[in-house]
């Protein structure tokens, strides 16, 4: 009798973990969440996760505002498929990515995300550029991204100039809309999206060495000297411009910095797995 019941507990857990949806990061591919994707169904038997197999390789560096937009069809049918909610993690510019399709999407199903160092506040570094733009320098950068050919490319989109942040308003077609630093149609439908949250975690570090400033990853960003501000002494937070202040207040943003991890290393580090994102994971 008891083991029976026993038994039937152990498969309604089982069956509880909710789907999760991976999103990789810029230039790779999906397959380099292959390890994230197996550790979740190790440690969480029987959790359905959904690695989404798009923008590989070059295409990643195709624009956000068409990355979303595209992304959003498969995202829209995991959250038809599984009203009772999911789960999303995003990883580098996925994390990014993963947050705007959200905000695009304010009807969705997610109750965790979980974004592992995304530039989400954007980003302004020449170890990053030059992984993509060999030929360009951190000071002048900006006169390519701040155009309409520059605006063609992910990081034109949420390339964040402290120095130049009028050419960045003018210019940049997503990150000041996505972050409602500019208003928008969309300005509230943002927030909603956001503050339905159960959990908003944003995992970063001081050893990540491409995210620059590292702080991006939990809204941190330079002022406009070059000194970087912690994201409750932002506009961001302090005017609650997405809803970072509502969940602050409610105890869902989970700020989480974690030193000795080099940015390629978060997504194949599995204690991060096992010590910050499992338990979100329910
Ligand atoms: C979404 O679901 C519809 C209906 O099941 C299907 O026709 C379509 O191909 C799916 N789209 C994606 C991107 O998976
Ligand atoms: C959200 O759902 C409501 C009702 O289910 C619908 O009327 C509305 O158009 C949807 N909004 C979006 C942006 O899909
Ligand atoms: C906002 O919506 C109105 C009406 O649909 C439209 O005319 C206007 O161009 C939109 N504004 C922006 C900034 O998209
Ligand atoms: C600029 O730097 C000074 C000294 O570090 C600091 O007090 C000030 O708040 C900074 N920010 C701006 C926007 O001036
Ligand atoms: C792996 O992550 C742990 C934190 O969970 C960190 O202390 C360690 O330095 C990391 N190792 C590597 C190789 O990134």
């Amino acid at each position: 009798m008891n083991s029976i019941f026993i038994f039937v507990i152990f498969i309604t857990k089982i069956l509880c973990y909710k789907p999760v949806i991976l999103l990789h990061g810029i230039w790779t591919g999906f397959e380099s969440m292959d390890l994230i994707k197996a550790r979740i169904e190790e440690k969480h038997p029987g959790t359905i996760v959904y690695n989404i197999d798009r923008f590989n390789g070059w295409s990643s560096l195709d624009n956000m505002n068409y990355q979303v937009q595209q992304i959003s069809d498969d995202f829209t049918n995991y959250t038809n498929m599984h009203l009772d909610g999911l789960h999303l993690l995003g990883y580098s510019q996925g994390a990014l990515l993963a947050r705007t399709i959200l905000q695009a999407n304010p009807n969705h199903t997610i109750h965790n995300f979980i974004s592992l160092s995304g530039p989400q506040a954007g980003q302004y570094g020449t170890q990053f550029l030059h992984l993509y733009f060999p030929g360009l320098a951190l000071e002048t950068a900006y006169e390519l991204f701040y155009s309409r050919v520059g605006q063609h490319t992910s990081v034109g989109n949420y390339w964040n100039d402290p120095y130049h942040t009028k050419l960045y308003m003018e210019y940049s077609k997503y990150l000041p809309y996505v972050n409602n630093e500019l208003p928008s149609n969309s300005s509230q439908q943002f927030k909603y999206a956001l503050t339905k949250l159960r959990n908003m975690v944003l995992i970063g570090g001081p050893d990540d060495n491409v995210i620059t400033p590292w702080q991006s990853s939990q809204f941190g960003y330079y002022d406009s000297n070059g000194t970087v501000v912690n994201f409750m002494e932002r506009d961001i937070f302090k005017d609650d411009k997405i809803g970072l202040k509502t969940l602050y207040q409610k105890k869902k943003l989970k700020i989480i910095t974690v030193p000795g991890v080099d940015h390629y290393q978060w997504h194949l580090n599995m204690s991060i797995v096992d010590n910050y994102i499992l338990q979100y994971l329910d």
